[in-house]
């Protein structure tokens, strides 16, 4: 970004004290833990996606930061620090049952939410909702999750690969499809947690869900919204969003 300023404006002039005073500090990144410690133990599983990107009238190609620098150029000693998110943790009630809709990183805490229900003998049903551009290149964990699937962990899992065909399919449209069944699950008590992309994917998934209870639970939008909060304030939706 520094970079592209002083190319745009070259009549800009300074010193180099000038310059450097202007600069900000590198400010830390947040990354979702993917692992649980009952199951990996000492270690901590990151599920990274590396930003890589090109701007106009620039034949510069950029890379993320951190994302490229823990992808490419690590090694070991980096410097981290844990931020607690206890708003998002699996639920205290190891029988309630548990949906998860996560797409691109976004699934990296359902990795570990099934690591800590496989390791607690937790009885309540799991469902993942995953979605990614290519089940051929980015179906993230994709033995795993068959695994858990033959275990029996994960009662139910669902994928919409985006462009693996000429509409695009996303996780609020496999919602849709099944509809009756997640309304069916929220009225038996299920949690429900969303994870990842907060501008467009969060919204639409809470849209779906709206569209869900009104459908199949034969209320008014007024009628569903007040059974959404109703969830809400019983913190049975929770939301990760970045
Ligand atoms: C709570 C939370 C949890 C997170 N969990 C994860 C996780 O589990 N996994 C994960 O991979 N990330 C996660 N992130 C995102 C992560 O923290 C970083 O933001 C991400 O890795 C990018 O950092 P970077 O240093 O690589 O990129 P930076 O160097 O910070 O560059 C990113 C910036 O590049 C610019 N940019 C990016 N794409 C384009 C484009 N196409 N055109 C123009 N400009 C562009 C934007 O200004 C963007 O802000 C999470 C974030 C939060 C807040
Ligand atoms: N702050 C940062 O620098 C930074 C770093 C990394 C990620 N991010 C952001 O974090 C978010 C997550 O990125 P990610 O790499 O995990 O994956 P992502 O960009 O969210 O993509 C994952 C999947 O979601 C699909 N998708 C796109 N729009 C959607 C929508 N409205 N509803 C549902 N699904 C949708 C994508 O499809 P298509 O691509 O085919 O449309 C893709 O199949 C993105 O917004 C990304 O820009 C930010």
């Amino acid at each position: 970004m520094c970079l592209d300023v002083l190319q745009e404006f070259t009549a800009a002039k300074f010193s180099p004290e000038e310059f450097v005073k202007v600069l900000r500090k590198l400010q830390p990144r947040l990354y979702s833990i993917a692992s649980s410690q009952k199951t990996v133990g000492e270690s901590v599983h990151l599920t990274v996606a590396v930003v890589r990107y090109s701007v106009e009238h620039s034949t510069r190609h950029r890379e993320g930061v951190c994302s490229s620098f823990l992808a490419e150029r690590s090694s070991s000693g980096i410097p981290v620090f844990v931020h607690s998110a206890k708003h998002f943790r699996v639920p205290e009630n190891t029988d309630a049952p548990v949906i998860m809709v996560g797409p691109g990183t976004g699934i990296a805490p359902f990795r570990a939410f099934l690591q800590e229900r496989a390791s607690t003998g937790s009885k309540g049903p799991n469902w993942l909702f995953f979605g990614e551009q290519k089940s051929a290149s980015d179906f993230f964990y994709k033995e795993e999750f068959e695994a858990a699937q033959a275990s029996g962990v994960l009662t139910k899992f669902t994928t919409a690969f985006s462009r693996d065909q000429q509409e695009k399919i996303y996780v609020q449209h496999r919602m849709l499809e099944h509809g009756a069944e997640i309304h069916d699950w929220l009225e038996k008590g299920a949690y429900f947690y969303v994870c990842g992309d907060a501008k467009n994917m969060a919204k639409d998934v809470d849209a779906a869900l709206h569209t869900i209870v009104e459908t199949h639970g034969s209320k008014t939008p007024e009628q569903a919204k007040e059974y959404i909060d109703a969830i809400k304030k019983e913190k049975r939706y929770r939301k990760d969003v970045y």
